[in-house]
């Protein structure tokens, strides 16, 4: 089979005209109902979120901040927060009921399978690290490469996000870089395994509103390319508007909304969600509206 890295080498020049698979595609990620409780109280914090991500798909969660739109991912990467436990619902990943696994499968699953993306990437660096060097411990541990092909694999990877000289980033600090270069080089960390699914939690937040829409454009490549299903979760509903087939507009814990992006921007039906759109009407929201081809 061939892997999510080497499609992106082999088919960045091709012109994808079949797209991803016209099958109904079982979910690789799966949440349903899923519910989210604080055990310092044992209140529900999210209270039941179900959505199906299909590969090629990109599914988006938006609401103000303190929603619970996080504390939802890592449910999903099995990394909540020791203080919150996954109280009800199931989340299948691959087929498979992740809300029961032991630590080893985790760590065999995730990288491999699910990966993610947060805001503020410089702090999931080692500063002291050459930047080659951070993602090709990601290879040898997860993939088991040796140096030389690791190094290889990890000049492709700079080249696959877009890093306009990978031989130098390779060879460069994290403060060397801008934050717009080191999301992208987290991007390239988080795909390097070669997952299947890919969360973005806030993934441009910090950047400019430029390195945001670059940002996004890649994410929306890597899905093009490498049939990369992706979370793109964001409190902005212009980054999830841009980029996702589906989305789910999260308040205080509750989904109070959700189904294909143009249907809920176009007709929502929510007051909340028309609150979030008229937030944007002032910059234009249609403007960051990809058109979409019809399927
Ligand atoms: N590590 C934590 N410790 C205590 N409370 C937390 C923690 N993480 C999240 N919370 C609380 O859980 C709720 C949901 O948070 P979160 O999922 O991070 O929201 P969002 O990502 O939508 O901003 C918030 O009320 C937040 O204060
Ligand atoms: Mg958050």
């Amino acid at each position: 089979m061939t892997t999510v890295s080497e499609k992106l080498l082999i088919r960045a020049e091709e012109s994808g005209a079949s797209g991803p698979s016209q099958d109904p595609s079982p979910p690789l990620l799966s949440l349903r109902d899923v519910r989210i409780g604080d055990r310092t109280d044992g209140r529900d914090i999210v209270h039941g979120v179900s959505f199906d991500l299909t590969p090629g798909k990109v599914v988006g969660i938006v609401g103000e901040s303190g929603s619970g739109k996080t504390l939802t991912c890592r449910a999903a990467l099995g990394i909540l927060p020791a203080r919150f436990e996954v109280t009800g619902g199931s989340i299948g990943i691959d087929g498979t009921d992740i809300t029961a696994l032991t630590p080893p499968q985790w760590t065999a699953l995730r990288g491999a399978t699910i990966s993610a993306v947060f805001q503020d990437p410089a702090s999931y660096l080692n500063p002291s690290l050459r930047i080659g060097k951070q993602i090709a411990e990601v290879l040898r541990v997860k993939k088991g490469l040796g140096r030389r092909e690791a190094r290889e694999r990890v000049l492709g990877l700079l080249h696959a996000v877009y890093l306009r000289d990978p031989e130098l980033v390779h060879d460069q600090y994290p403060f060397e870089l801008s934050g717009g270069m080191l999301q992208r080089v987290l991007i390239a960390a988080a795909i390097a395994a070669d997952p299947r699914i890919l969360i973005a939690d806030e993934a441009t937040t910090a950047l400019d509103v430029t390195v945001q829409a670059e940002i996004l454009d890649l994410l929306a490549d890597l899905r093009e390319r490498a049939g990369l299903a992706l979370v793109v979760v964001s409190h902005d509903l212009a980054v999830v508007a841009r980029s996702c087939d589906e989305v789910l507009v999260m308040r205080q814990g509750e989904v109070v909304e959700q189904g294909p992006t143009h249907a809920v921007l176009d007709s929502p039906r929510h007051d909340y969600t028309r609150l979030l759109i008229s937030e944007h009407e002032q910059y234009g929201l249609e403007k960051f509206l990809t058109p979409k081809e019809e399927a």
